[in-house]
């Protein structure tokens, strides 16, 4: 099991004024930050990092949303990061969220859901190096 995983705050969170409250959610929850910036995707960037999807019905609305404004990635530190990130954002649809995770508090839809966890540790490395280089990781 890793100690390294990877998430963005995505655009709904931080137009809607939550990423200090999320960003102290992920702190109070045992992971270090490692690294992070708030970057404005564009067209080609989204595509890029969401490609595994690229096939599936809804990337367009995907790639649009996460163009719509700036998001915040991070790499994050944690012994058991990948599972223990997943439990703390909860369900991809925030209405299947569980109570008190990222997703059930802040976020609306199962496009705008707040944030984006790694699914594994090597997505993790992937998509941590795709916006970081290592003189930017901690
Ligand atoms: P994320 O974890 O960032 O990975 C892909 C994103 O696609 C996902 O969060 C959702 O915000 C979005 N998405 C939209 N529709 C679906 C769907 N039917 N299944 C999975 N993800 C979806």
């Amino acid at each position: 099991m890793g100690n390294k995983t990877f998430t963005i705050i995505k655009p709904d969170a931080v137009r809607n004024g939550h990423s200090g409250k999320i960003i102290d959610h992920i702190i109070q929850g045992g992971f270090k930050i490692n690294a992070m910036k708030m970057v404005q995707l564009t067209q080609d960037t989204a595509g890029g990092f969401y490609d595994i999807h690229r096939e599936r019905p809804f990337f367009k609305d995907l790639v649009a949303f996460m163009t719509s404004g700036p998001c915040i990635p991070m790499i994050l530190e944690k012994a058991n990061a990948v599972e223990d990130f997943r439990k703390l954002i909860g369900a991809t649809n925030p209405q299947e969220a569980a109570p008190g995770t990222i997703r059930n508090l802040y976020a609306k839809s199962i496009d705008a859901n707040a944030i984006h966890g790694s699914d594994s540790d090597e997505n993790a490395v992937r998509e941590g190096s795709y916006f970081f280089s290592e003189l930017e990781i901690f």
